[in-house]
């Protein structure tokens, strides 16, 4: 899981640009967190968070409500700047990089949540188009609008999620599950070297869940990429997850494979606390 140091005074690597570098595959973790703590006034939703996450690991954020599952996710795509510690995403600290290269690795991040965001009206085609927007010019947005630009990588993301026909279709026809599998789509064309889902099926009902969680374990799998989702069901991270983060309280109990996480360690995690004020809302 440690990988060594992607610098490691190497100074080959280090002269190279950031784009040749990032290309560079096994050189530097996915994501790697040191102390990452995020404070909101005075209370900690994130304390000294040490994570490291390589390509291809599948990775489940589990814990009660308000135990900071969200917060972490949103550290990894860079949406929210860590209060204390770091964050580097291919090797590179996020707090350093230059504003390019940010929007770039925050744009090979790619992100699933509860609600899809996508825009009803639209067609399939444009909402899955809407995941190249931060590569496209203003000129090539609008056009896109029009006439849909690049229509078969749109297509070929929508083959991988098994919807293909719905191309054209309206967004808002689609049932929960066909759209969560739009928002996937929509991910898929940022070209993403990780997943991150926070609750992505939570929405659901039971076959359909177990289909999306299938889903973007086998996307985790494809190219290498990184797998990072926060579950309420605990049955589906042992299952589709090959290594289980537990959060408490903003701090880090435990990260362990998920063939070793035991009943007791998840009692432990969802354990109601009637001695503090904390959100524990029991186990899924
Ligand atoms: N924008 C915010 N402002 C103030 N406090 C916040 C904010 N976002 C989160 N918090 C607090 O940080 C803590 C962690 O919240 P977070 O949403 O990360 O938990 P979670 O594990 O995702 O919970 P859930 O399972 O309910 O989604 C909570 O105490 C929450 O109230
Ligand atoms: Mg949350």
């Amino acid at each position: 899981m440690i990988r060594p140091d992607p610098g490691g005074g190497n100074r080959g690597i280090r002269n190279r640009s950031w784009r040749q570098r990032e290309s560079d595959p096994g050189t530097a973790p996915v994501f790697s967190l040191r102390g990452a703590g995020v404070r909101f006034g005075a209370t900690w939703a994130l304390e000294g968070v040490d994570l490291e996450v390589g390509a291809g690991e599948r990775v489940a954020l589990v814990g009660p409500s308000g135990a900071g599952k969200t917060t972490l996710l949103s550290l990894l795509n860079g949406s929210r700047r860590p209060t204390a510690g770091r964050v580097a995403v291919l090797g590179r600290d996020l707090a350093t990089v230059r504003p390019s290269e940010l929007r770039h690795l925050q744009r090979r991040v790619g992100t699933v949540h509860q609600q899809h965001h996508l825009v009803g009206p639209l067609r399939v085609v444009h909402n899955v188009n809407a995941g190249r927007l931060g590569e496209w010019s203003l000129l090539e947005a609008v056009r896109s609008l029009i006439s849909p630009t690049d229509v078969a990588a749109a297509e070929a993301a929508l083959a991988r999620v098994g919807i293909a026909e719905k191309l054209y279709e309206r967004t808002d026809t689609l049932s929960g599950g066909q759209q969560q599998r739009v928002a996937l789509a929509r991910v898929l064309v940022q070209r993403p070297v990780a997943i991150l889902g926070d609750e992505p099926i939570s929405s659901l009902d039971p076959a359909r869940a177990e289909e999306v969680m299938q889903l973007l374990a086998g996307l985790a799998g494809d190219a290498g990429r990184a797998l990072v989702v926060s579950l309420h069901a605990v049955e589906h991270a042992l299952r589709h997850c090959n290594r289980l983060v537990g959060l408490r309280q903003g701090r880090l109990v435990f990260d362990a494979a998920a063939a070793e996480v035991t009943p007791v360690m998840v009692e432990e995690l969802y354990r109601i606390d009637q001695s503090t004020d904390e959100h524990g809302e029991g186990a899924a």
